[in-house]
């Protein structure tokens, strides 16, 4: 075998998961016409133990074990995405994070390997930072002091001053930050708080978790954001919040919204779990409203190594009451005031994530910058493009575009080993969990009519130029049926 294309991992790893296909020469790394898929066997002769001719590689495939002993340097064995790698050629313990690797001649037939283009990759991420998460994780584990402390200090007070507000409280989810904002904006019992039903489940939740009654409406056509008239009409007595779910990493248009609130008493909490550093004007997401929940799951463009939250607010009650309730109630005389909650952002968590904010935007900037790509490349394609809103900028936490046929589209675009997602596949007003709320098909069309259309495409920092362009291709491809 000659010709290996993809270098060695350094740490050697053996990959975690990669096919090898033997295609006609002149295709590259593509399975594009007939393809034999190897499942296992020698290169070094032609001791190929099976192949099967495929005319696209379906996302997963039984593939044998390969033969014990007949692990030799020349030899590869092949295993289907998502798997673990059984064995590898020496020179093809190749794959840093999931992409594949094998490429070589064999018979002089050539040999390409299918690059899992992931959703998401965060070993490619955090490879990029080096030893800062080691240097993190020891520093916390050396001073012990693992629950509130000055790592959670130090990283509340970058994270305030990030997204320009007075104060950032730490807790440990998304949806704890929204459930603390909520009870401190006064959400209990008999409240009413209005959001969109095309949002994660958590965004309900958290209403459901404070005493209230989540009140949905539509969202445009166009963005996908909360339709603003719709939110206005919704109002009643007994509205006491509204929360805005910047989605997808675009910012609603919080002027508008807050001219709307304000003057009525409503409370605005900002739903920033996907729109880390997105500016509405000149202000941060997060930081206009009068609280702002951010999540740090780690695929967030600011994620932790684990679940973490943060209340961004300028209103010193509102801090000083979910201080409050993320540590059990206890006041800094370590008096318990109320019943409280035992929800706060862990120290290892904020001292990783100090590491990781100073790099949020360039990778806020290299997501806008593959979701350019993708605009170019798919501009011809059969697709509804994102929509950006005047006066904003998308972080493109999720590219989402609309398609026809979409389950389909998924499928094809998973043999070809590319992995895609919905955000979201069910309406919250059609989710059982809140189905005590009397809503049902056909209240909000253009949520319902998105949740069929709508697929994610690979997105994270540092997604290659070369991935994006064969995502792109292969929507143009298989959406142009
Ligand atoms: C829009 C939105 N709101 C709330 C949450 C909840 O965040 P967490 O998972 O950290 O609780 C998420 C997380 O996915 C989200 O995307």
């Amino acid at each position: 075998m000659t010709g290996l294309l993809t270098p060695a991992h350094p740490s050697g790893a053996v990959p975690s998961s990669f096919w090898v296909i033997l295609h006609p020469p002149a295709v590259h790394n593509r399975p594009t016409g007939t393809c034999k898929l190897l499942r296992g066997g020698s290169f070094a002769d032609t001791g190929l133990l099976a192949a099967v001719s495929l005319l696209h590689i379906p996302p997963t495939l039984d593939v044998e074990e390969r033969e014990p002993g007949r692990n030799g340097p020349n030899q590869g064995a092949i295993c289907p995405f998502g798997g673990t790698a059984v064995a590898a050629t020496q020179e093809a313990a190749a794959i840093p994070d999931g992409r594949g690797g094998v490429v070589g001649m064999h018979t002089g037939a050539k040999m390409g390997v299918i690059h899992t283009i992931p959703f998401v990759n965060l070993q490619r991420l955090h490879q990029m930072m080096g030893n800062s998460l080691d240097g993190a994780f020891f520093s916390v584990v050396k001073d012990a002091s693992f629950t509130m402390g000055p790592k959670l200090e130090t990283f509340e007070d970058n994270f305030a001053a990030y997204i320009g507000v007075r104060h950032a409280v730490g807790v440990g989810s998304g949806t704890d930050a929204l459930h603390l904002a909520l009870v401190a904006c006064g959400v209990g019992p008999g409240s009413e708080v209005i959001t969109v039903a095309n949002t994660f489940a958590a965004t309900a939740e958290a209403i459901v978790m404070a005493g209230g009654r989540p009140v949905f409406v539509d969202v445009a056509e166009d963005t996908l954001l909360m339709d603003l008239d719709a939110a206005e009409a919704a109002i009643t007595e007994r509205t006491r919040a509204i929360i805005p779910v910047h989605l997808y990493g675009q910012p609603v248009d919080m002027d508008r919204l807050m001219a709307i609130a304000r003057p009525r008493g409503i409370k605005v909490i900002e739903d920033a779990c996907q729109s880390h550093g997105a500016r509405c004007g000149k202000f941060r997401a997060g930081g206009i409203g009068d609280a702002g929940c951010f999540s740090f799951y780690p695929s967030k463009n600011l994620g932790a190594l684990g679940d973490g939250g943060m209340v961004t607010t300028d209103d010193d009650e509102i801090a000083h009451r979910v201080r409050l309730l993320r540590n059990h109630g206890e006041d800094s005389s370590r008096l318990h005031v109320e019943s409280g909650h035992c929800t706060r952002l862990h120290a290892l968590q904020a001292a990783f994530l100090n590491e990781k904010l100073p790099l949020l935007d360039e990778w806020n900037a290299l997501r806008m910058r593959a979701a350019a790509l993708y605009d170019d490349i798919l501009a011809p394609a059969d697709v509804v493009l994102p929509v950006r809103r005047d006066g904003a900028t998308h972080v493109y936490h999720l590219y989402v575009v609309r398609v026809s046929d979409r389950d389909q589209v998924r499928e094809e675009l998973a043999g070809r080993g590319i992995q895609t997602g919905i955000h979201y596949a069910v309406p919250l007003h059609l989710e059982p969990a809140f189905a005590h709320l009397g809503y049902s098909a056909g209240d909000f069309p253009v949520c319902e009519r998105a949740a069929a259309s709508i697929v994610s495409l690979p997105m994270y920092p540092y997604i290659e130029f070369d991935e994006v362009s064969r995502v792109g291709e292969a929507v143009t491809e298989v959406t142009r049926a």
